[in-house]
């Protein structure tokens, strides 16, 4: 049995007839279930899957891999066209206020970054919320991590990112920050959003919360845009020791850390943009 990826955002178009905007959607789709982890930022996901030949109904349940409007923005324009209530997974810390800073010296320009929706409206849409800090398992072989521990020396979280606290800003640890595992038959694959929490990080909270040693695939958002040369050589060589058979990268990886990953890992590798689909 394979799990299919689809992607159906990211800030890249990889063939002709996709729409490309900044953020990331993966549908994933593993024996009954079809997950789409993230939303995209607006409605790129419904003219992706318009393009795909893809019915969005199929779709079992969704789940957010934190609360920055990239990845969740999409959710309205979603619900309004589902024929049904849908079961949405999160951290309960995704609704917090989030804020970027987009200027020297940092905090000197704050935009706006958290869900752009209220609770209360999704819901009357059709969103049933599922706030977790734990791992939740969709089934016995499909789960979400919950907030992902930081372990390694060389990963740590972007700086620019806040939360507003009545009235005061203060740095995000971005703790609503997951993933989605599939356990396989040939070891994980592991879906990342952005992963500010660390690809590595994230690789070895799957492996504890799975039970499962063996990496096959990971795919999805790295956050590596903003690492210097010794997070990407850390980075390189845990994967090399993870033995992982296959690396797409998406989003907010950027394309200076995307060619480093690409040069070392070669056929390995993969860039995971819009309308890619790939079985593993
Ligand atoms: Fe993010
Ligand atoms: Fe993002």
């Amino acid at each position: 049995m394979t799990v299919r990826l689809t992607t159906l955002c990211d800030n890249l178009a990889g063939s002709v007839g996709y729409v490309a905007e900044w953020g990331l959607s993966i549908l994933v789709q593993y024996k009954d279930e079809a997950v789409l982890l993230d939303t995209g930022g607006t409605d790129s996901v419904i003219r992706n899957a318009i393009q795909n030949g893809i019915n969005l109904n199929q779709i079992t349940r969704i789940v957010l891999s934190h609360g920055h409007k990239d990845h969740t923005g999409g959710l309205r324009h979603l619900l309004q066209i589902l024929d049904a209530k849908r079961q949405v997974i999160l951290h309960p810390e995704a609704w917090a206020s989030k804020y970027a800073s987009r200027a020297e010296p940092v905090g000197s320009e704050m935009h706006y970054i958290g869900i752009p929706y209220s609770k209360e409206e999704l819901e009357h849409l059709g969103a049933k919320f599922t706030l977790s800090r734990e791992p939740v398992w969709i089934t016995d072989e499909i789960v979400v991590t919950g907030e992902v521990p930081l372990q390694t020396s060389f990963e740590s979280i972007d700086k620019n990112l806040f939360v507003k606290i009545e009235g005061e800003y203060q740095m995000d640890t971005v703790p609503d920050d997951q993933a989605l595992v599939v356990k396989t038959s040939k070891g994980l694959v592991v879906i990342l959003g952005c992963a500010h929490h660390g690809m590595i990080n994230t690789l070895q909270h799957a492996q504890k919360i799975t039970g499962e040693e063996r990496v096959h695939a990971v795919v999805g958002g790295t956050h590596l845009f903003r690492a210097g040369p010794d997070q990407l050589e850390q980075t390189i060589a845990a994967l090399e020791e993870f033995n992982v058979a296959h690396i797409g990268v998406s989003h907010c990886t950027g394309m200076p850390a995307s060619m480093a990953l690409m040069q070392h890992f070669k056929d390995r590798f993969f860039f995971n943009h819009v309308g890619k689909v790939m079985e593993f």
